[in-house]
């Protein structure tokens, strides 16, 4: 239409004049993606890094502005099953936007949506240890996802703070998923849209905030894309690289539990994969060129790291942990979170780790048998629930103040 090519144009060349402003020395990303390999099958011309949230950020920088954020997250505290009515005495306006925000797609397939719970049912440990320790790390080398963490309320609550993502991801096979009416995912996905547009409004006024050309306002919609492809993308090369084995239709219906979520988050259609062939496109474009070290990364990595090897002193040691975290995320990552080598055993757990695995899946894994292996049993069995605390849903607040140190 005419108002969408003129916005086209107009961000184009919004997008443009700030790349040339900036002049030389900053990467800007490419778009090359096409709309055509999204679940929408059509895209717009507006990049991702130029789109955020026109609906929900209004609402919540209003409800900001008004005061309210105690009481409305007060009432919404006892909002958690997808079939649950709202609670009375919301603000008209957030009531109305929530009825909204909490619809399915029409896409949405109930049966992929039931088989995606069955697959995390099945996989839920790897899956937990590839959601805390693969996509937990990678979090805190996204730049962006980092600082806006670093710099955002959180509270005093470093675990929770940083495994958010991660247990989002984990919740969606455990907390009943989105089709279910007892569910909580709808709940939970649509609670996090709050949250996020809430940060877009208060993270600008921290004096720590650092705006730029590549990102004037923060967690645009390619902000949360490459968070996405830290989670279900980077937890599929995982598996496959452990050598767990993934029938194709179990794959299909991750991706779309997946698909689903991004949509609640308030992602535009026109950016979400369709098959995981456009998801492996998408992710070299996006995820792996913006991965960086920043001070605020390395911090919330070692956080982590001290965090899970305090669990437990025998099977969560730290040297173990930076093996791992070496193994899972590969020498530069390792590099840039200041994770030492450990000569030895680094290699040792290259091998060990897969092949772990792989007897395993085989059954031919003899519990015990093997001390080594019963550190690996023992991440199986406990790390991810700790690190993800299975069983205990988030309790997703709207922020109304940034970190105030
Ligand atoms: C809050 C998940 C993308 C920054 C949250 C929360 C969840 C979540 C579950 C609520 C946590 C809580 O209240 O404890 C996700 C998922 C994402 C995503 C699943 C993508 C698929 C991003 C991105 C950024 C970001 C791209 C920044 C660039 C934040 C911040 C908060 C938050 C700053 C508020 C934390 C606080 O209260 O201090 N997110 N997020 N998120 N998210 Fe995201």
């Amino acid at each position: 239409s005419e108002t969408e090519s003129t916005a086209g144009r107009m961000s184009r060349r919004g997008f443009i004049g700030a790349g040339a402003a900036l002049g030389a020395g900053l990467c800007m990303p490419s778009w090359s993606w096409a709309g055509t390999q999204s679940v929408a099958g059509i895209g717009g011309t507006t990049p991702p890094w130029l789109a955020w949230d026109d609906e929900a950020d209004p609402v919540v920088a209003a409800l900001i502005d008004s005061g309210e954020v105690p009481a409305v997250n007060a009432l919404l505290r006892g909002w958690t099953r997808n079939g649950q009515a709202l609670p009375p005495g919301l603000p008209a306006y957030l009531h109305q936007f929530i009825e909204r925000a909490r619809q399915l797609p029409a896409w949405a397939d109930t049966s992929q949506l039931k088989l995606a719970v069955e697959f995390n049912k099945k996989r839920g440990t790897y899956l937990g240890v590839a959601y805390g320790f693969v996509s937990g790390m990678m979090s805190t080398v996204i730049p962006h996802e980092a600082r806006a963490v670093y710099y955002s309320k959180g509270g005093a609550d470093m675990k929770r703070r940083i495994s958010r993502t991660a247990k989002f991801g984990y919740d969606i096979g455990s907390l009943g998923g989105f089709h279910d009416p007892n569910g909580e995912m709808i709940v939970t996905s649509v609670k996090t849209r709050l949250a996020h547009a809430g940060v877009r409004h208060l993270l600008p006024q921290s004096p720590h905030w650092r705006g730029d050309a590549d990102q004037p306002k923060p967690i645009s919609q390619r902000d949360i894309l490459v968070t996405w492809h830290s989670l279900p993308t980077s937890v599929m090369r995982s598996l496959r690289k452990w050598g767990v084995k993934v029938p194709a239709a179990e794959a299909d219906a991750f991706l779309h539990s997946w698909q689903i979520a991004a949509h609640m988050l308030g992602v535009r259609d026109e950016y979400i994969p369709a098959t995981w062939a456009a998801a492996d496109a998408q992710a070299p474009e996006i995820l792996d060129p913006v991965l960086a070290p920043t001070p605020e990364g390395v911090k919330l990595a070692q956080m982590l790291l001290d965090l899970a090897a305090e669990v437990d002193g025998g099977a969560f040691s730290r040297p173990l942990l930076e093996s791992l975290t070496r193994y899972f995320l590969g020498d530069q990552i390792a590099g840039w979170l200041d994770i030492p080598r450990h000569p030895g055993q680094d290699q040792m757990l290259a091998v060990a780790w897969p092949y772990f695995v792989r007897m395993k899946e085989a059954g031919l894994y003899i519990p015990g048998s093997n001390s080594f292996y019963w550190a690996f049993d023992e991440i199986l069995r406990q790390g991810a629930m700790w690190y993800l605390g299975e069983g205990q849903p988030l309790n997703i607040e709207i922020p109304y103040f940034n970190n105030p140190n």
